[in-house]
């Protein structure tokens, strides 16, 4: 492989779940949200922003929501959110009624186009903080709670929720997690056959390979091999994660 210390930053990646109780300087926090701001953004809608979560009792909800104790303890906390809030007030001001039909900004298409922004900006950032010695975890748990998270940071009409990014520096030295060999994941022109895609072959030394790896957050044990990850993880009940009916409390007609 060809390398520099971007390539180094992104192959030594790994979610960093304990933090040093140091804050993190304004000139840091300066530079993590002006790259995250510098991202691509499709047909430049900008449609994305992020609370910076700085209070700790907000915090310790956020960690009560996610159940993960450690996103209360870390010293630099975003939320990112699709905004389409900011860009109905812009419409608005030219004319468009953001709650009449000719209002397509709340539609899935444009939702998804959010999101997608959203990701990009908060995966700069993370890529950024890594790069000046910070670690992150990216923070999925806070959804758990979608009314209270939307309750809680006040979020307006036409905006939602995307991810939490938790980011200080490192207190703990976790090892990387495997990935799949590159060849179950990338594929040539189309997708291939599921007969000329034989996981049987790779699959296995992937299982045993991920089945050696220790999550510091149980450390007493090895995590679960991939296949059995998956397996678990198809039964789960998420049943109370339902989109359609949370965004359009929000304004959105995903239907749409
Ligand atoms: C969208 C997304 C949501 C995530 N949510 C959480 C989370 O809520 N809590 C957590 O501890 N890790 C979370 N993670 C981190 C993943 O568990 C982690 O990236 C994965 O296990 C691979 O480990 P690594 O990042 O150390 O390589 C999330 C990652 C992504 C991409």
């Amino acid at each position: 492989m060809v390398t520099n210390a971007t390539i180094e930053t992104l192959l030594n990646r790994r979610s960093i779940r304990k933090f040093k109780d140091e804050a993190i300087d304004a000139d840091t926090v300066a530079t993590l949200e002006t790259v995250a701001q510098r991202a691509a953004s499709s047909q430049f809608l900008n449609d994305w922003s992020a609370i910076r979560v700085s209070d700790p009792a907000v915090k310790a909800k956020l960690a009560e929501f996610g159940h993960q104790p450690y996103i209360a303890t870390a010293p630099l906390l975003y939320v990112f959110v699709i905004d389409e809030h900011r860009n109905a007030r812009i419409a608005e001001s030219k004319g468009i009624d953001p709650a009449g039909d000719d209002f397509k900004l709340k539609t899935s298409y444009r939702f998804t186009q959010a999101q997608n922004d959203a990701v990009l900006a908060l995966h700069a950032m993370e890529t950024a903080a890594y790069s000046l010695g910070l670690g992150c975890v990216i923070l999925g748990s806070i959804l758990n709670d979608i009314n209270g998270l939307i309750d809680l940071l006040n979020l307006p009409e036409y905006t939602y929720p995307v991810l939490g990014l938790a980011i200080g520096k490192p207190d703990q030295e976790p090892t990387l997690k495997p990935r799949m060999p590159r060849t179950m994941q990338f594929f040539e022109n189309t997708y291939p056959a599921d007969s000329e895609n034989d996981l049987s072959e790779a699959l296995p030394a992937f299982d045993a390979e991920v089945h050696q790896y220790y999550d510091l957050r149980q450390a007493d044990r090895p995590v679960d091999a991939f296949s059995d990850q998956i397996a678990t993880v198809s039964g789960q009940d998420v049943s109370g994660k339902t989109l359609l009916d949370k965004a359009a409390a929000q304004g959105f007609t995903l239907d749409k």
